[in-house]
């Protein structure tokens, strides 16, 4: 037998209900919000992902599908979505317009991590991407916009946020990390010494307990802001204190991708176990410039369907459509053509082989349906259908009229 790939696994039945639930209740807020649906390739060059999500990243470090195609051509299974959306912005020639462009996306990423609960290697995600928008007004929108989407699936979360500066006052603060560092570095672990001179800021968010305590003292973004990146993050804070949005500012929070700037937040929960993290985003406004396109603000997010499905609310699935069957073999032919007939505007399931009563209706039921139709001899030979209405638990005799009832 052979089964699927470790790290990758199947959605059936309740599973695949719980996705279609959660990417159809997920869009409809985002529609709402101006978001339009995009597709873009699972394959990319590498050189995006290096470029874009970062070199330094453990994304594209350690967990890349990354291989040499048939052409030669280095190529990757997509770890993300952001950079796909941006690479296709551009394609688009959508940077020279300078106008606002908002789009959703939903499908499989792909990272080879070591998998265990919460972590595959691959999963899916269900994201927005906004371009042109530089306010902060937008970063409250989006946030908000999660926020609405989380309440419509019934989850509770934790809002985590920081700001991660700019190019005005990050290099600055880039400097006064290492200079911490270097003083610490004895105590800290091989990954965190190794991102000193590759990515300090990656540092903050090390899980090793030894290397957090001699953190602990770390001089800290938030108290190193420029003007403008401090003023929009206090604009943010007062924003969702007046939406009633509850967050928690947490200086440490980095998230594992390296285009981010000002704005990036967290979603997490605490009923799914260690990988707790929802939903992530934030600002990239370099991005686009950074992909060879014209410099354009950004700012997108992306939860963790798989996490998700674990958390959902489900509504009651109701009882939907028709179940059609023959009481006896001539009257299957009967039963196909309304069949078609009906199935030009609701679901029908057919029972081919003939039956009893006892039989059929035991089939309506499992097939979760609302109206249970069934022909005999009787109703063969006067034109009709027998009709029942599972939820009212009401029948009659309907005759067929047009080849419909
Ligand atoms: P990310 O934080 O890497 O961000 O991933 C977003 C979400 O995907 C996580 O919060 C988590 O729920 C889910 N996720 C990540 N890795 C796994 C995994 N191995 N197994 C299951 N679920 C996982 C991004 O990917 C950015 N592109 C988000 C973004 C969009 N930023 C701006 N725009």
């Amino acid at each position: 037998m052979i089964n699927p790939l470790r790290g990758m696994k199947d959605l059936t039945f309740e599973e695949a209900r719980r996705f279609e639930y959660i990417v159809a209740t997920s869009s409809q807020i985002a529609r709402r919000y101006g978001y339009r649906y995009i597709e873009t390739p699972i394959l990319e060059e590498t050189a995006l992902f290096k470029r874009s999500v970062g070199e330094s990243s453990d994304i594209v470090g350690k967990e890349m599908y990354q291989f040499e195609d048939k052409g030669g051509n280095d190529v990757c299974m997509r770890p993300e979505g952001t950079a796909g959306v941006v690479r296709a912005f551009i394609s688009a020639k959508l940077d020279r317009q300078q106008g606002k462009h908002k789009f959703f996306y939903y499908g499989p990423m792909f990272r080879y991590e070591r998998p265990q609960k919460g972590r595959l290697r691959q999963f899916h995600q269900f994201g927005c991407e906004s371009f042109g928008e530089e306010s902060v007004y937008e970063d409250f929108t989006l946030i908000q916009m999660l926020t609405q989407i989380f309440d419509a699936l019934g989850i509770g979360y934790t809002l985590q946020i920081n700001s991660l500066g700019c190019p005005t006052c990050m290099p600055d603060y880039r400097t006064q990390l290492v200079g911490f560092l270097e003083g610490v570095k004895g105590h800290l672990c091989e990954d965190c010494n190794r991102r000193i001179t590759t990515n300090p800021i990656r540092t903050l968010d090390c899980k090793n307990e030894s290397c957090q305590h001699h953190l602990s003292a770390a001089p800290r973004i938030t108290e190193n802001l420029c003007e403008s990146c401090q003023s929009d993050f206090e604009t943010l804070q007062r924003l969702l204190d007046e939406a009633g949005i509850a967050y928690e500012v947490d200086s440490n929070l980095v998230r594992g991708l390296d285009y981010y700037s000002k704005t990036a937040f967290e979603f997490v929960s605490d009923a799914i176990g260690a990988q707790s993290a929802i939903a992530g985003g934030g600002r990239y406004d370099r991005l686009v410039e950074f992909l060879d396109g014209k410099p354009t603000p950004a700012i997108g997010f992306a939860l963790g369907i798989e996490r998700i499905m674990e958390l959902v609310q489900m509504p009651k699935a109701p009882r939907e459509g028709y179940y059609m069957g023959a009481m006896t073999p001539e009257a299957l032919s009967s039963i196909l053509r309304l069949a078609a007939r009906k199935r030009l505007s609701d679901t029908v399931t057919i029972e081919y082989a003939s039956k009893g009563f006892k039989s059929h209706m035991k089939g309506a039921d499992k097939a979760h349906a609302r109206y249970a139709v069934l022909i005999g001899e009787n109703e063969l030979k006067d034109g009709t259908i027998w009709i029942k209405d599972m939820e009212k638990n009401t029948e009659e005799t309907r005759r067929v009229e047009d080849g419909d009832f």
